[in-house]
């Protein structure tokens, strides 16, 4: 079964609804609004006459019924009827000082749980919040058996269970309680031109493709209302165009130069239509390109790939506005190239690639780079291929060039991948989800960012466009 939260963009972001016998968490920081979303979710479920418990864990629940009924809901009359049940629980008795032992664990909590949850028949409970019993926990593994048995034990066939969890502000990685749960919704806070702006994300889900992106909601008399936002706040003053359908457009006019574009493509995903595509179109207006050649890139793929799709390169091979920076020149194995990138340190990359930014600059030509990261995040150390990304970035933004770096997301480690996000100043994800290919825009310099829009393959230059 599916339970509407109430809030119909949060049900489309979350696939339709909350599912039964799932385990959702609402991580949010202080303040952003877990708890009113959590009562507006009881209300949305109340009003379809599904029965709920909702634990609170911070206030007794009178204060609960009251902070409802500043949004104008009458939860009395339910708990009146035997449809709701708001339950205050604590870990510990007011006044006794738990000494932390081996044998702490939740099963009170449980038994507790599932008394409230049988007396109403419960399809949906609401534990607002766990973070307080988290950190009662000495040992991560402690807490993370403690909890499985937990969502087993509240969880079945017909009831969803909600928990609501304290983020920290620049939390990067996902948290204990997030590899625990089937769906994720994430709210925060943000102070932007001295307005508070609250975001929502759903960055996990089980049933479907998460929605990383994050939507614009406020919280009022009315409610939860949630805007989804795919326009740029800004347009660009000084940009340039990758090339390909209707991105330049979705970005906002194109792409600002400077700017650094971290590509992220799954396994499965053959990135070439989009690099061939956009580097045809920058070498038609005379930039120079340059490219870092890997495993996956190098140069006679790329020329054989062009007479493929019966584009003809060669005038811009012939008078150098390509130039490769080989490390192999030919398909080698992981192995060979872990051997052989030793010929050529990052340190010499980055000079190299400096020297040709400044032999195109006297040219009077702009740049662009192009680069396979995922083997040099594998091969090198995590710091050193850092720096080099970092150092390669600054480069580029310095020059006021441009870089597209190609990632295989499985390939690497979420922290890397958190870390070149940060760097990056555009974010596309291009992946494939059954037979079709989707491309999105996660992050921007212009504030763009548009949901999943599928791509459509050509023979000839330009060999992907973004169709629906
Ligand atoms: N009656 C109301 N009308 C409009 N907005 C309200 C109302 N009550 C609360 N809010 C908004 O909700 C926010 C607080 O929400 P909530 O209590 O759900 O936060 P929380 O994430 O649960 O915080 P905490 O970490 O303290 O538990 C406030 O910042 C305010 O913007
Ligand atoms: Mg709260």
């Amino acid at each position: 079964m599916i339970i509407s939260t109430g809030i119909n963009e949060l049900d489309k972001m979350i696939d339709g609804g909350l599912r039964t016998s799932y385990c959702y968490a609402i991580k949010g920081t202080a303040g952003a609004g877990k708890t009113v979303l959590s009562l507006f979710i009881t209300h949305g479920a109340l009003q379809k006459d599904i029965p709920v418990l909702f634990i609170s864990t911070e206030v007794e629940s009178d204060k609960i019924v009251e902070y409802g009924k500043s949004f104008g809901m009458d939860l009395q009359s339910f708990i009146k009827s035997g449809q709701l049940s708001v339950e205050k629980m604590t870990l510990k008795p007011q006044g006794v000082n738990l000494v932390q032992t081996e044998r702490f664990d939740l099963s009170g909590i449980i038994a507790r749980t599932k008394a409230k949850l049988q007396k109403i028949n419960a399809k949906l409970v609401i534990f607002d919040s766990i973070t307080a019993f988290f950190a009662e926990f000495q040992y991560e593994k402690t807490a993370r058996s403690n909890f499985m048995d937990f969502i087993r034990e509240i969880t079945n066939e017909d009831t969803v269970l909600i928990f609501t969890a304290e983020s920290q502000v620049a939390e990067e990685y996902a948290t204990l309680e997030e590899f625990l749960v089937d769906g994720v919704i994430k709210i925060r806070t943000e102070l932007k031109n001295n307005q508070l702006i609250k975001k929502i994300s759903v960055p996990k889900l089980r049933s479907a493709q998460p929605t990383h992106f994050e939507n614009r909601f406020i919280i009022d008399k009315k409610g939860v209302t949630i805007f989804r936002s795919e326009h740029p706040p800004i347009s660009l003053i000084e940009e340039e165009k990758t090339g390909i359908g209707r991105l330049d457009e979705l970005l906002g006019g194109g792409i600002p130069t400077g700017s650094v574009i971290l590509i992220e493509v799954d396994g499965e995903t053959n990135y070439f239509p989009l690099f061939l595509t956009s580097m045809y179109h920058h070498l038609s207006e005379n930039k120079g390109v340059i490219i870092h050649s890997n495993v996956h890139m190098y140069s006679s793929k790329i020329v054989e790939e062009f007479k493929r799709s019966k584009s003809d390169i060669t005038s811009h091979l012939n008078e150098g506005n390509v130039v490769f920076i080989d490390k192999y020149n030919r398909s080698v194995t992981a192995v060979e190239a872990r051997e052989m990138s030793q010929l050529m340190t990052t340190d010499d990359m980055i000079s190299v690639t400096v020297e040709l930014m400044e032999a195109f600059a006297q040219a009077k030509q702009k740049v662009v780079l192009f680069g396979d990261l995922t083997d040099d995040a594998n091969i090198l150390s995590e710091s050193d291929f850092l720096r080099y990304f970092a150092l390669q970035s600054f480069n580029i933004k310095e020059r006021r060039a441009i870089a597209y770096s190609f990632i295989n997301f499985n390939a690497i480690s979420r922290e890397i991948l958190a870390r070149l996000r940060t760097t990056a100043d555009i974010i596309i994800r291009f992946s494939r989800v059954e037979y079709n290919h989707y491309i999105e825009c996660l992050k921007s310099s212009t504030g763009a960012t548009f949901l999943p829009k599928i791509v459509k393959f050509n023979d000839t230059v330009p060999l992907i466009e973004i169709i629906g």
